[in-house]
């Protein structure tokens, strides 16, 4: 996990060899948290909903469609027991819940797993990587909704280490899984043209892909997406084959937008006042933190949007089945 020093070198200069650790992981979601429910409501999914061209449908009803269309291509109805590997706020675990089947959910920031005891789901403050299969069990169905883009960092990736990564992860999910049953995997990637991590920098243009990703490198810690929808195929080709893939880009152009309304939302008559606490909570932060305000940068340019918009980032969802 994070060294004392919070930093990614340890104390003989080496790379720190991990993923996006927890101290990371925390650096977003923990502040996250404090207006999760006041923005996107109870149980809300931080990822992208399940549109498939219905604007009219409310974003709410675009999570509950990404719930059941997965929840029933994965066969786990009544009965069932998922593991969620990146649970968030537990979104998909309530759903499962709601449909008969139970859950474990695994996340790597403290805020959402006290959100998630409070209200009875079931869910381990750990990181993948240490889990050990016969701790969790066997599952009939896995998913990873929106955390597959925390697994490889920039310094991972450029030592050559992504998919031997990603192999780990799809074995964790072999050792857990029934034979014969389905792993359901959504996660944003690289679209034509990897970024060079090196070139992006906050001092390019405002404006220029290299800014925007590096921005995006602040809101996103010691994270860096797949190079494609290739690679995490091949990653799992020893023990999963893929049976069916959905893009979904313009699912993911349609959350943000929702989800920009939704921020909106917050400085609105009802919703100013707890808002402006939180936000005054936050100050000392955003006066110390670069990065911090990084992060706000962010959101306020909707950087994520313009990935998408641009052709810098894809998406996509996948469907795999255990050999
Ligand atoms: C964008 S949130 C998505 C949450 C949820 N799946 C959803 O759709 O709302 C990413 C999640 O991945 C989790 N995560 C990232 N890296 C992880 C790791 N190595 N082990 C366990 N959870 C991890 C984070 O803690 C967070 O819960």
């Amino acid at each position: 996990m994070a060294f004392a020093n919070g930093s990614r070198f340890r104390a003989d200069g080496q790379v720190q060899d991990e993923m996006a650790n927890q101290q990371e992981i925390e650096r977003l979601y923990d502040w996250l948290d404090r207006f999760h429910d006041r923005c996107l409501g109870e149980f809300a999914d931080l990822s992208c909903g399940y549109f498939r061209g219905d604007h009219g449908k409310s974003l709410q009803q675009a999570q509950k469609d990404k719930h059941d269309w997965v929840l029933n291509t994965l066969d786990c109805g009544e009965g069932a027991r998922i593991l969620d590997i990146g649970s968030g706020w537990g979104a998909m675990l309530r759903a499962a819940e709601l449909n008969g089947a139970s859950g474990v959910g695994l996340t790597l920031s403290q805020a959402q797993a006290a959100y998630c005891k409070k209200k009875r789901l079931n869910v381990l403050l750990m990181d993948w990587k240490e889990a050990q299969a016969a701790q969790l069990g066997v599952f009939d169905g896995i998913v990873s909704i929106g955390a597959f883009e925390h697994f490889c960092s920039i310094e991972e990736f450029l030592a050559g280490k992504q998919e031997g990564i990603y192999k780990r992860f799809f074995q964790l999910c072999a050792d857990v899984i029934k034979s014969g049953r389905k792993l359901f995997l959504q996660t944003m990637v690289w679209d034509h043209r990897v970024p060079d991590p090196e070139e992006c920098r906050l001092t390019e243009p405002t404006r220029s892909t290299e800014r925007i990703v590096a921005r995006l490198t602040k809101f996103y810690p010691g994270s860096w997406l797949p190079v494609g929808k290739e690679q995490i195929i091949g990653a799992a080709l020893p023990q999963f084959h893929l049976v069916s893939s959905i893009n979904g880009r313009d699912d993911y152009i349609e959350t943000l937008k929702r989800w920009y309304v939704a921020i909106r939302g917050l400085f609105g008559v009802t919703k100013l006042l707890p808002t402006l606490k939180d936000l005054l909570r936050l100050a000392p932060r955003y006066a110390v933190d670069r990065d911090f305000r990084e992060q706000i940068k962010s959101i306020v340019c909707k950087d994520q949007l313009a990935c998408f918009e641009r052709g810098i980032m894809d998406h996509e969802r996948m469907f795999f089945v255990r050999r």
